[in-house]
């Protein structure tokens, strides 16, 4: 069966942004944040607290949360890779941090200078420390479908990165498709790996790059095994700078279409949110990628 309800988890100003080779002024982002609860989007990723020579495009996080108007009912997540970006975040007043970790050894080294294992022991105080300070805390794994220096990842050791995260106290996990290899019976596949080594399906959200258009297939293989939190990015911004071959995610419109037609709840108000993408495309100044963002946008 289906889900009735969807939580769509948007990462167009986080994920979107970072991959951006201008740097976005703080006054776009925050217009961009404020369009996109006014679309419906309820958990709004808003930046990352990462060094700022690693991520340039999101080096205004602190100004970005001073200038950021919370709206009611939404939530704003904030990626935090460490100790120094947990305390930059509370210092913004977050309530939601997310970290992130890497499926595979050249990926940890090449995203968060650390191996495998010093990635966990990295993010270990982090989220303790989190959620004393009553945070709520997400974990992301990357390259969960595929790597693209050590190309096949073993579904096993997603779910062994999964399941360390979520016995740190990360109360959801992202499984990341950074580059967006996997097609849905690997969906089937990795989830499969995962309950069998204990993390269970309401734990788990997707999270899906584009790149060889299989993300939205991926979702539905995702939606019937029980998955009902997805990410995805307004107009199918994004990329990682430090995995080559990421294109965009998910464009959010595309998985909106997709959820109307299966008659699964959302929230979100498509016109609205494709104005927002329209917006923003002309502020990159390049056509969204979004298949359903170009077919409905005004000619
Ligand atoms: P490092 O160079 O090993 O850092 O980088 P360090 O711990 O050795 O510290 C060096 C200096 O940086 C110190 O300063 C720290 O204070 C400072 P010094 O004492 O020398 O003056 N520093 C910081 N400053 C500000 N904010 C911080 C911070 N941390 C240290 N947070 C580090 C390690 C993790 C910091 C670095 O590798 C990094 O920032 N990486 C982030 C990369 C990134 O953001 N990638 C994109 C997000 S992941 C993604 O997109 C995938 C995802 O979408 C899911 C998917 O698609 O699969 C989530
Ligand atoms: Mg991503």
């Amino acid at each position: 069966g289906l889900p009735e309800r969807v939580t769509i988890y948007e990462v167009g100003a986080r994920d979107g942004l970072q991959n951006e080779s201008g740097t976005v002024p703080v006054g776009v982002k925050v217009e961009f944040l404020d369009r996109l609860a006014a679309a419906g989007l309820r958990v709004l990723e808003a930046t990352s607290f990462v060094h700022p020579r690693w991520v340039p495009q999101l080096a205004d996080a602190t100004e970005l949360l001073a200038a950021l108007h919370r709206a009611d009912g939404v939530d704003y997540p904030v990626l935090v890779p460490n100790e120094r970006g947990l305390d930059r975040a509370l210092h913004a007043g977050v309530a939601h941090v997310a970290i992130f970790a890497s499926a595979t050894e050249t990926f940890a080294r090449r995203n968060l200078n650390r191996s495998l294992d010093e990635q966990f022991a990295m993010f270990e105080p982090v989220v303790r420390r989190a959620v004393e300070e009553g945070l709520r805390v997400r974990g992301y794994v990357s390259m969960c479908f595929g790597d693209p220096w050590e190309g096949a990842v073993a579904p096993a050791q997603v779910a062994a990165a999964s399941r360390r995260l979520v016995e740190m106290g990360c109360e959801q996990i992202s499984l990341g498709d950074t580059i967006g290899v996997g097609t849905p019976g690997h969906v089937d596949a990795v989830l499969d790996a995962c309950a069998t080594d204990g993390t269970g399906v309401d734990r788990l959200a997707v999270h899906f790059h584009d790149t060889y258009g299989q993300a939205l297939s991926n979702t539905l293989a995702a939606l019937r095994r029980g998955v009902t939190t997805v990410d995805a990015s307004a107009g199918g911004l994004g990329g990682c700078p430090y995995a080559e071959s990421a294109t965009g995610n998910l464009a959010t419109e595309d998985l909106v279409w997709m959820l109307d037609g299966l008659g699964i709840e959302h929230g979100v108000h498509l016109p609205t949110l494709v104005d927002t993408s329209v917006w923003m495309a002309q502020m990159l100044g390049r056509p969204s990628p979004s298949r359903v963002v170009r077919a409905l946008a005004d000619p």
